[in-house]
This record gives structure tokens, sequence and C-alpha cells, in this order.
């Protein structure tokens, strides 16, 4: 069992997501550069009765790729077809999917990062140039036939940008990170996942959900389930920032939203490295976690609520994290005095 309830609340649940994903441009809330290009991309394209350019979506769990792969496919009125890396064992899996696209269908493959080297290697061809070699016949008589593609999009998705190879990214015409979203656009979501739920919320309870989201559309989401429960059985039905409040209290949900690795790595920093700066690798190997996921899942929105610092020298916490832990800042040589 997990004792990480903001873990379990970030795992993917299919009919809610599903029930409350937008699906038109309009209804996506926030992410307003990434929104602004993708939509500009997809008039261009439409307006040149064209294919839209192969798109690489990325960012932390939770806050929209696959959303926004849908999306796409709706506002350029194609097909998508979904896939993800690790179950694709071999290049003839892929070759099956590829050529079953129309032109301009969208391929979307979820967790790009983790296909075979031998399957994005055979990706690459059918990116660029659409066009794939199959084998056939097996044997004395097998032989390698070349195959043309249709035009398609591809669009990748992951957590993790950073392990992406070069040639890889390099073949992607517009790639995007995706960001935490504010508390402002959590409340939008929230309060627009309250209206398809028919839940009633006012404005005070929206925002108490929203603060406590760790910036994540999908926590947002699972949050507002739970709350309603609260609210239908010790709150007449109606979620106040008090029924929220209690509500969340009642799950051990953090007041800043913090999640368990989030105060792991605020408290490392601090009681084994005097506050930093500390390098990335050796707060890795001290919080037991890879430091690519530190550094493209955690530390992101650390440093956007303004407990962490990146320098030149690694990681320093900031005196809101210690405020945040009813700790004193220390007085660093050559400050203050
Ligand atoms: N911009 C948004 N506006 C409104 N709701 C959103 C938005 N982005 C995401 N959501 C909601 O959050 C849920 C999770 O989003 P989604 O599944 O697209 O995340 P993801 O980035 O693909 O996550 P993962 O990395 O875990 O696959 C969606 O079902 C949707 O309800
Ligand atoms: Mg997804």
């Amino acid at each position: 069992m997990s004792t990480n309830i903001r873990v379990d609340l970030n795992r993917p649940d299919k009919d809610l997501d599903v029930g409350l994903r937008p699906t038109r441009f309009q209804d996506y809330v926030g992410q307003d550069k990434v929104k602004e290009r993708l939509e500009l991309a997809v008039k261009a394209a439409t307006k040149r009765q064209d294919v839209l350019d192969h798109v690489l979506l990325f960012g932390p769990p939770g806050l929209g790729k696959t959303t926004m792969a849908f999306i796409l496919a709706k506002e350029m009125g194609v097909n998508i077809k979904v896939t993800s890396g690790p179950v694709i064992n071999k290049p003839g899996d892929l070759a099956g999917l590829l050529t079953s696209l129309e032109k301009g269908d969208i391929l979307f493959i979820d967790e790009i990062h983790r296909l075979q080297k031998a399957v994005e290697e055979y990706l690459y061809a059918a990116m660029e140039d659409f066009m794939i070699d199959i084998m056939i016949d097996q044997g004395p008589n097998a032989r390698s036939v070349r195959l043309d593609l249709k035009h398609f999009t591809l669009i990748g998705a992951t957590t993790r940008s950073g392990l992406i190879s070069a040639p890889l990214r390099s073949r992607f015409g517009i790639a995007n990170r995706l960001d935490y979203y504010t508390h402002d656009d959590l409340k939008k979501i929230i309060e627009r996942s309250a209206r398809i739920l028919n839940v009633d919320i006012d404005s005070a309870g929206a925002m108490e959900i929203a603060s406590r989201s760790r910036g994540t559309a999908r926590i947002a989401n699972n949050l507002l389930r739970r709350v309603r429960d609260y609210a239908q059985i010790r709150a007449d039905n109606v979620i106040t920032k008090d029924a929220a409040d209690k509500a969340l209290e009642m799950l051990d949900i953090d007041k800043c939203g913090l999640d368990e690795m989030d105060k792991k790595i605020i408290l490392t920093i601090i009681d084994k490295f005097s506050g930093g700066p500390v390098g990335l690798n050796s707060l890795a190997v001290s919080v037991s976690e890879e430091s690519d996921t530190i550094e493209e899942v955690y530390e992101p929105y650390l440093i956007q609520e303004g407990y962490l610092n990146r320098t030149s020298k690694g990681r320093m916490v900031t005196e809101l994290a210690y405020k945040r832990f009813g700790l004193n800042t220390p007085v660093r040589k050559g400050e203050l005095l």
C-alpha cells in the first residue's frame, strides 16, 4: 500500500479523466503560451490543408498532455490512435500502427521516453520521410520491402524530457513544456469540473482545493471528488471553504500542497546539507530518488512555489522553506552581521 496519498491522487482514473477532459482549446484552462502556439499551428495547417507537424509535449504527470493530444485531433478533425512506449516491443508492432494511419491522422505515443532503441530508430524514417522498411517472409525468402506511409502527425508525451535522445527530439517540429497551474487556473478547472459533476461549490471552497492541489489538474479533480463526498455527508452538499478545509484536513492533505517527496527533499537539504547548496546527485542519493526525477518532476514545483532555488553551486532552500516547517532561518557566513 502506498503511504503517499498524493501519489494516489495523481494516478489516472480512467472514468474521471475521460469525463472531465476538455475536448476543445477553449475549455483547456491555462498553459496560455503552449495553447497559443498550438492553436496557431492548427490554424495554419488547416488553412494550407496540410498535416500538423509532429508535436512533443512534456512536463510532470497530470498537467494535461494526453488531454492536449486529444484536443489537437479534434481541432484538426482527424483520427487519433493511442499507444505507449513500453507496449511497443519491436519495430513490427510500430509498423502495424503506422500503416493503418490515414493522411493527417495522429499517432499518440505516451511515455515516449520508454521506447526501445530499435523501435525509436525505426520511427526516425517514418517521421522524417514517411516510409518504413518491413520484413516479409521468413527464412531464406526473407526480404525487406519499403513501404510509403501517409503523412501523419506523431504526438509524443513524456514526463521525462531529459531521457529523450537528441535525434528523436530533433524530429519534432513543435516541442512544448507544460507547467504547473497557478491557483487561479486550478480554481477555474475545479469550477468547470464541479459544473460537469453537478457539485455545488462556492468560490472560496474552489480556491481552498486549488491551493492544495500541487499545481496539478488531475490532483485538483481528484480532491474535488473526495471533498464532494465529505460535503454530501457532513456539509449539506455544498463545498464551502470550511467544508473543503475540514475534508482535506481529514485526508491529511498539506495546506501548501506539498507531498511526501517534496517534504523529504526540503528537510534533507535543511538537515543534512545545512540548507544547501547541495549538488543534484548528492541530493538524489540522500532521498533515494533518481536525479532526473527530482529535476523534472519534483523540483519545478518547489521552485515555482518559492521553497527552493537552483544556484550555480547547487540547490538551496529558501527562507520560506524554513518557515513552512516552523524552523528558524540560520544566519549564513557572510550574510548579515
Ligand atoms: N488545461 C486543463 N484544463 C482543464 N482540465 C485539465 C487540463 N489539463 C488537464 N486537465 C484535467 O486533468 C486530467 C489529467 O490530465 P492528462 O491526463 O491530460 O494529464 P497528463 O499530462 O497526460 O498526465 P500523465 O503524465 O500522468 O499521463 C484530465 O483528465 C483533465 O480532466
Ligand atoms: Mg497522459
